[in-house]
Order: C-alpha cells, then sequence, then structure tokens
C-alpha cells in the first residue's frame, strides 16, 4: 500500500468564495459543537446561531478542535437582528416539498446556511427570509449536524477545484492495480450456499410466499 501524504492545509483554500453556517433555536449544544467542528474542518468562514442559547463554553464539550477560537461565532438573538456580509445568500436547509433537491442545486459563491432545530424546523419567518431553500433527498430526517456535513460536502465537491472523476474505478492519477484478477477467486474460497428460504424466494421470482 502506498504511503498516503498528510494534508498540508484544510480544505477552505480548494473553495471559491466563502460560506458560513448556522442553526436556529437549537437546544442541544452538543448538536451545535458537532456542527461547529464540521464547520471548522470544511473551511467556514464563520459560524451563528439563531435564538438560540448557545455559549463558547458548552460548546467545548463536543467541539475538540476550538472552532470558536479558529473562526468568528455570531449569536443573533432574532431574525430580526441577524445580519450577513453585503451579497452572502441565505440557503435555508429543510425538508419541505418546494424546497430544491440538494444534488440539482447551484450553490451560491458567497452564502450562509442555515439549518432548523432538532426537534421541528425552520421557523416561517425564516424560510421566507431565505434566498433559497434545499432539500437532502433522504426518507426521513438526519440529525442536524450530519445535515449540515452533507450540504458542506456537496458544496466542496461542486466548487472545490478536483481534478474530473476518470472512467475506470480508483483515483485520477492511479496506475491500474494488479490484484484485481485475483479478487474473484480469493472470494471463491468463502462462498457459502445462501439459506434454504432465499433460493426459495428467488426461485419464486422474488416473491416470499411464506411457509407452504
Ligand atoms: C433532526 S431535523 C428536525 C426534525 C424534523 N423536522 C422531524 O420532525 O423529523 C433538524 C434539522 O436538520 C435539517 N435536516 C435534516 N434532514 C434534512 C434533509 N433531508 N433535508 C434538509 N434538511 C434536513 C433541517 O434543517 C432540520 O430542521
Amino acid at each position: 500500500m502506498k504511503n498516503f501524504k498528510r494534508p498540508g492545509r484544510p480544505t477552505g483554500d480548494m473553495l471559491r468564495g466563502y460560506f458560513g453556517i448556522g442553526v436556529e433555536r437549537v437546544t442541544k449544544p452538543f448538536n451545535v459543537g458537532n456542527l461547529f467542528r464540521s464547520a471548522h474542518a470544511f473551511g467556514a468562514s464563520f459560524v451563528f446561531t439563531v435564538a438560540a442559547e448557545y455559549t463558547r463554553k458548552q460548546g467545548r464539550a463536543a467541539d475538540t478542535s476550538k472552532a470558536l477560537a479558529n473562526q468568528p461565532f455570531y449569536a443573533f438573538p432574532t431574525i430580526e437582528a441577524m445580519v450577513l456580509p453585503k451579497g452572502c445568500a441565505l440557503v435555508g436547509i429543510e425538508l419541505v416539498d418546494d424546497a430544491v433537491m440538494l444534488p440539482s442545486f447551484h450553490h451560491p459563491r458567497q452564502a450562509a446556511y442555515v439549518l432548523g432545530p432538532e426537534r421541528g424546523s425552520l421557523s416561517d419567518a425564516m424560510l421566507k427570509r431565505c434566498d433559497h431553500v434545499i432539500k437532502i433527498p433522504t426518507r426521513f430526517s438526519l440529525n442536524v449536524g450530519i445535515a449540515g456535513v452533507v450540504v458542506m460536502y456537496d458544496r466542496l465537491l461542486s466548487m472545490g477545484r478536483f481534478d474530473a472523476r476518470p472512467m475506470r474505478p480508483g483515483g485520477p492519477a492511479q496506475a491500474p492495480r494488479k490484484a484485481g484478477g485475483r479478487t474473484l477467486a480469493a472470494m471463491s474460497g468463502y462462498r457459502i450456499e445462501p439459506p434454504l428460504a432465499e433460493v426459495e424466494i428467488a426461485e419464486n421470482d422474488g416473491l416470499d410466499r411464506g411457509p407452504a
């Protein structure tokens, strides 16, 4: 196995524009700390809360990266008090019907993303204030910190300057590995018969007719 070099700098320098991320009316400090830690890792320019009680002290427990010592943190007491840099688009992240599906969303170059609380969702007033609202195509809602990570990663993928994915499995400059031919043979040593019930289902065109 090749020796992989550790990255010298985080991902922020690969991105165009900037972004901030925050959360409205959140109640669990652990979730906020977690989100802010991830924001720090993804190179956010600022983090914020709106109408939430969250102190630096509370955050420390969930955030060993010391995110708040490394990126500006704004605690807006209300939506009306919320101010953003000029030209910065507010992007709501919420599972609502008319939200744009994340994979089809063009991220604004300068953006502030806002998530809703653990129990509930972004307030109507916040949704109204948003320039865009996006949703992650999931069967049900994700944890708020995880939802934030998915969006930040999507931004990184769509705006970071990465090499295009090659047609074959593997990285762009990677020579094909020799192990391919050997793998199936090696796997065959572990092959076992499937359970009888599954064979029966397969023979019944995938229908489970239950016990005879
Ligand atoms: C745990 S969810 C809130 C609970 C959710 N309203 C429910 O009743 O199941 C917390 C926040 O994460 C974000 N979120 C979670 N899953 C999402 C998804 N699939 N698409 C967009 N936002 C999501 C939203 O901002 C949401 O307000």
